[in-house]
């Protein structure tokens, strides 16, 4: 396959191709995370695209082989993401699971991309949905944010849940949740990762977590997550760009400096900018030129 473009020192390569091209082309098991904001199906044409891919049974069928390809090339302990919304998130679900397997998803995250505006006859549609999937349900790459302000987190919550209520140690004495009608909200590794490193406090019998690790949850609504319009008017415009908030919180929390991460949705680039200054090696493909040239612009 022939790069387009190519960082040898920043271990960057651009492809211009169909997706599917590329990925048939590269190693299993060789790409630690993979982001991609596809095709929403919208029907619009954009200046740089067109998103249309027929009725949601026919985007699927586009996406099954390019998904599988995706699973094949993605490291053992890999992570993906899919970028999508409310036309297309049940069917892709659905996909995922059928690829990657049930237990593989992790979360299905809201990102706010917009302020209600108000004129429609419903409920604007303000959010969109980034699918989580990890290859290997017991070992895959998760590094939690930490800050300035200690957080108390409790570590149970009510309904007794097979599995989820047997009696553990922590802060040197024994927790029944199941006695109490509770289960637990982390596994037992990640308990005694907790523990041993003294931020398990047990107060009247239930268990809480004392850190200053940053909670973040699965909708994403700070401002920084919003869309950011005035970006389309720059000289590098693309027509439709997500912050890079967003990539930078994936890119942090689940893949390690010097990792390689791939894009294949490439779009104006933003995956590329924020691996690239997170230090990881990126691989990025669109089948539009354009795409790839404000991307190798931005590089730059
Ligand atoms: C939603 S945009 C991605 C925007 C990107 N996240 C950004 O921040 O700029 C989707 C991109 O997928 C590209 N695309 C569509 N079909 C493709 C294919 N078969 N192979 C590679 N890229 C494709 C389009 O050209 C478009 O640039």
């Amino acid at each position: 396959m022939k790069r387009f473009w190519e960082d040898t020192v920043h271990g960057i390569k651009i492809y211009k191709c169909d997706n599917l091209e590329l990925l048939h082309t590269l190693r299993s098991n060789s790409v630690n995370l993979i982001y991609c904001d596809i095709l929403y199906n919208t029907g619009k044409k954009f200046d740089d695209y067109d998103d249309n891919l027929g009725s949601p049974e026919e985007a699927v069928e586009w996406y099954r082989p390019r998904i599988l390809e995706m699973r094949r090339v993605l490291a053992e302990n890999g992570s993906i993401f899919i970028h999508c919304n409310w036309r297309l998130d049940s069917y892709i679900r659905v996909l995922m699971d059928q690829i990657f397997g049930g237990d593989c998803f992790r979360n299905r995250i809201h990102r706010k991309h917009s302020e209600p505006r108000g004129f429609y006859s419903n409920f604007d549609s303000q959010m969109d949905v980034i699918l989580y999937y990890v290859k290997d349900k017991n070992n895959f790459v998760f590094n939690e944010l930490f800050g300035e302000r200690e957080s108390i987190v409790p570590l149970f919550e009510n309904g007794y849940l097979q599995g989820r209520s047997e009696a553990r140690c922590c802060d040197c004495q024994v927790v029944d949740l199941g006695a109490k009608n509770k289960h637990w909200l982390v596994s037992d590794s990640h308990l005694v990762d907790m523990d041993l490193k003294g931020e398990v406090r047990v107060i009247d019998g239930l268990p809480y977590r004392f850190s200053k690790v940053v909670p973040v949850g699965n909708i994403w609504d700070e401002d920084e997550m919003l869309d950011q319009y005035s970006r389309t008017n720059t000289a590098l415009a693309y027509d439709t760009p997500k912050p890079d908030a967003v990539l930078e919180r994936i890119i942090k929390m689940c893949s390690n400096e010097y990792d390689t991460v791939a894009d294949f949705f490439m779009g104006g680039g933003t995956t590329a900018v924020v691996a690239k200054r997170l230090n990881r090696k990126f691989i990025g493909c669109d089948i539009s030129e354009k795409a790839c040239v404000v991307t190798i612009s931005k590089l730059k």
